[in-house]
């Protein structure tokens, strides 16, 4: 644990370590073990992999030869879901539990004076106006529709009113923790994003990726809102939120020059209370 008067934290969405570790590569080389070691929280925003239940424990065995499981937390991205069920956190959280990592799905992360609200978000829809036209194309074309199931629901293929469904209970569980009163500062990490600007003007499928969520931000003013989804370097101040997109992405985005940037080491400054472990409530 780092003894400076800072909390460092570091927030990667995307990993896509299916993407990266069979090709001998390394998404985070930019990273030395020396800074990793430093690192007093790290929040992985979704898509650590596909088919979670198969290749999670492997990307753990991976990670914790570069940082200690013990300061990681987790949550589900899209692909997380793929080749298994959207019912399955119960048992993505036992594995990140098998391997000492936090499982922080729609769960809050209280560290010396910080809040950290996590969830995977989703989306509305509503971003072009044309909320159905919207589901309709994303169901048509996007792999979320063919590869994840829901248990619930007679093992059928997902569909885009259940994730807009799962996005309103996301976005309600965050409206309700960010109205409760906390002392400190306040940090949203989601995989979906949670501003226009964060995809491109009249993207037909802009609506399955991020939602406008500009009233929330402007209401309870949370020091930053941390994203991912997009695979695109993305930087912006909204009111008084500076909001960040921090995909590290596949190998192949690192020649696409709007793809993402590498998301760096964040320092927030400590405010005196010192709790002495990661405190998470559901
Ligand atoms: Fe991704
Ligand atoms: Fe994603």
């Amino acid at each position: 644990m780092s003894t400076s008067p800072t909390l460092r934290l570091l927030v990667l969405a995307d990993l896509h370590l299916d993407r990266w570790l069979p090709h001998g590569l390394d998404p985070l080389d930019h990273l030395s073990n020396e800074d990793l070691a430093q690192v007093d929280i790290c929040i992985l925003a979704g898509d650590l992999t596909d088919k979670a239940t198969i290749r999670w424990p492997g990307a753990f065995d991976w990670l914790c030869r570069r940082l200690d499981l013990g300061r990681v937390h987790v949550f589900e991205g899209n692909h997380d879901y793929y080749a298994g069920r959207i019912d399955d956190g119960e048992r993505h959280a036992a594995i990140a539990a098998a391997h000492g990592v936090g499982y922080v799905q729609r769960s809050e992360i209280v560290r010396d004076g910080h809040r950290f609200l996590c969830c995977t978000l989703w989306s509305d829809f509503a971003l072009n106006g044309e909320r159905f036209g919207a589901m309709y194309d994303a169901g048509r074309v996007m792999n979320d529709y063919r590869r994840v199931r829901v248990g619930a629901e007679g093992y059928r293929k997902l569909y885009p009113e259940y994730t807009a469904r799962l996005h309103s209970e996301h976005r309600a569980w965050l409206a309700q923790r960010l109205a409760d009163p906390f002392g400190g500062e306040t940090t949203v990490v989601t995989h979906h994003a949670p501003h226009p600007s964060c995809v491109s003007p009249g993207d037909p499928l802009g609506p399955a990726y991020a939602s406008d969520l500009t009233h929330l931000i402007e209401e309870h003013r949370p020091a930053c809102w941390i994203y991912g989804h997009t695979h695109r370097a993305h930087r912006i101040t909204v009111g008084d939120t500076e909001i960040v997109c921090a995909s590290v992405g596949r190998p192949q985005d690192r020649d696409d020059p709007d793809g993402p940037a590498r998301p760096a080491i964040i320092d927030l400054p400590t405010t005196g209370r010192h709790d002495t472990e990661d405190d998470c409530h559901g």
